[in-house]
């Protein structure tokens, strides 16, 4: 027990030379590890079984003083032209949530089947929406905590947002310096939720690093960001205007909603749509839908396994075999965990318009997408600050298309923001609605027309 604690403390650290080596690098095979990424070619519980059908590297970065922040990353090539298709570094929300869970619940490659029992491995389907298709994605465990991320020299480092940009800085140029035949690929930031806060600040660091002239220059053209937290609307005004707008409230509850101010409105008039009364857009709740459905989204009909999914993941992340499969070190950081529940972060910054200001005089494109039924983290507000940051529009409010349906709304400003609604969506709109999310990040990526 006292041996194993010891061990754990000094995890990755210098090599305990009193020690039998064996012992050691069992305990943190990070030690005999050399550079970055490793392919993994097979993945347990993968359907159907076999060589996966795409190509996937994972591996982790040193950065930070002495490289003591090891993060973790999944690197999907894209499976059209993955020579010059760009590439985009995708970070999960939380603070602290894995990368992982894009990759196989979102917008990757993967997805979780619906479990058959408790107990055996979960299995995984192909994604035929996987934004894969047409850039190389690299899902980041981010900040340092976050999945298989950790710091060789302490379990409970706490990293700040603004050093964490800086992390993702230096990880991405690390990691452009072990890629090579990368480095000329168009670059891109994206992320979801939380990550609002996170992508643009990340951003604004590999920009400041471009201005220092660091070697190798990323070659940034923009970022993405979905259902993003900007800042808190301390009223929660828009919040009950979506609920209202959704038909949550009747006209007597929103009336006294809107004369609420102050955080406590929330506490009030939320549990109308929250918990047990969380409307989901697009849910099936029949079993043969469900069936239907198998193998697209674990996820978009069953609001039971929408709070299931993390145990799912957990237990086939847990698993040996698949920690060896994607490289895992042993005995380096804590048990993977869908999100880590606490983190040890600390947040200075609570609203990032300053840096899409910024961000928007350096001419860097965006596109700002938002599924109209996240109450929360909703539409309307993220319509009201891609105004104020006062660029003209170029193309003004009209509805996107797919086969001549109306998916949504969209609007561009002059400083390359584009904004995009995705109708009967919500918060983590790829898991909602994957086909239509998949084309408009084909559309937006490949300087298409919405
Ligand atoms: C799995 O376990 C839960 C209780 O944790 C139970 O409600 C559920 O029915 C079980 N599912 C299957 C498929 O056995
Ligand atoms: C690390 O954090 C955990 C959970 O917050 C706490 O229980 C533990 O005591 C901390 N360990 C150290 C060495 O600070
Ligand atoms: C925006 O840019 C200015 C000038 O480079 C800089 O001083 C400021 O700190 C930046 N703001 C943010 C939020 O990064
Ligand atoms: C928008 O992007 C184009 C390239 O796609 C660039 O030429 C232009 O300068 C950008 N706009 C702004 C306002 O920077
Ligand atoms: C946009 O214009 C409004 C009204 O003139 C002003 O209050 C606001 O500060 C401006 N926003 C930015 C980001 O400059």
């Amino acid at each position: 027990m006292l041996l194993a604690n010891l061990l754990r403390r000094r995890c990755c650290s210098s090599l305990p030379l009193l020690l039998g080596s064996v012992v050691v690098l069992w305990f943190c095979s990070s030690l005999h590890v050399a550079a970055a990424g490793s392919k993994v070619e097979y993945l347990p519980g993968v359907q159907p079984e076999g060589p996966l059908p795409f190509e996937l590297e994972t591996g982790y970065i040193g950065v930070g003083k002495l490289e003591d922040i090891q993060l973790f990353y999944y690197f999907v090539k894209s499976e059209s032209n993955p020579n010059i298709d760009p590439i985009v570094l995708w970070i999960s929300g939380g603070p602290g949530c894995s990368s992982f869970v894009a990759m196989t619940e979102e917008l990757g490659p993967l997805l979780f089947d619906v479990p058959k029992n408790n107990w055996s491995l979960p299995t995984l389907s192909l994604n035929p929406y996987s934004w894969t298709k047409v850039a190389s994605f690299i899902f980041l465990e981010l900040p340092v905590g976050a999945g298989f991320s950790y710091a060789k020299s302490s379990k409970n480092y706490t990293a700040t947002d603004v050093e964490t940009s800086y992390h993702a800085a230096e990880f991405i140029r690390k990691w452009l310096e072990d890629h090579i035949q990368y480095q000329s690929n168009s670059f891109y930031v994206g992320g979801d939720s939380y990550s609002g806060i996170t992508v643009p600040m990340v951003v604004q660091a590999i920009s400041d690093g471009i201005d220092a002239k660091f070697k190798p220059l990323v070659n940034l053209k923009g970022y993405l960001i979905g259902n993003g937290v900007t800042f808190k609307d301390v009223n929660y005004g828009d919040t009950f205007r979506t609920a209202r707008g959704l038909g949550l409230m009747s006209i007597e509850q929103y009336t006294s909603a809107e004369a609420c101010k102050g955080t406590d409105c929330v506490d009030e008039f939320g549990p109308l749509f929250t918990g047990e009364h969380y409307y989901w857009p697009n849910v099936i709740g029949e079993e043969n839908d469900a069936e239907r459905f198998r193998g697209y989204n674990v996820h978009a009909f069953d609001r039971h396994l929408i709070f299931k999914a993390a145990l799912i993941a957990s237990r086939w992340m847990n698993h040996d075999n698949v920690l060896e499969a994607l490289h895992v070190r042993k005995g380096c950081g804590e048990k993977w965990a869908k999100c880590r529940i606490p983190l040890h972060y600390e947040r200075t910054v609570h609203d990032s318009r300053p840096y899409h200001a910024n961000l928007s005089t350096k001419g860097y494109r965006s596109l700002i997408y938002s599924g109209n039924a996240d109450v929360f983290v909703n539409s309307f507000s993220t319509e009201r600050w891609t105004k104020s940051l006062n660029y003209s529009v170029i193309d003004d409010w009209r509805p996107w298309l797919i086969n001549n349906r109306i998916v949504g709304y969209t609007r561009t400003f002059s400083n390359n923001m584009t904004y995009v609604k995705i109708l009967g969506s919500d918060h983590i709109a790829p898991t909602i609605t994957p086909a239509d999310c998949f084309i408009m990040f084909k559309r937006w990526i490949s300087h298409e027309q919405f």
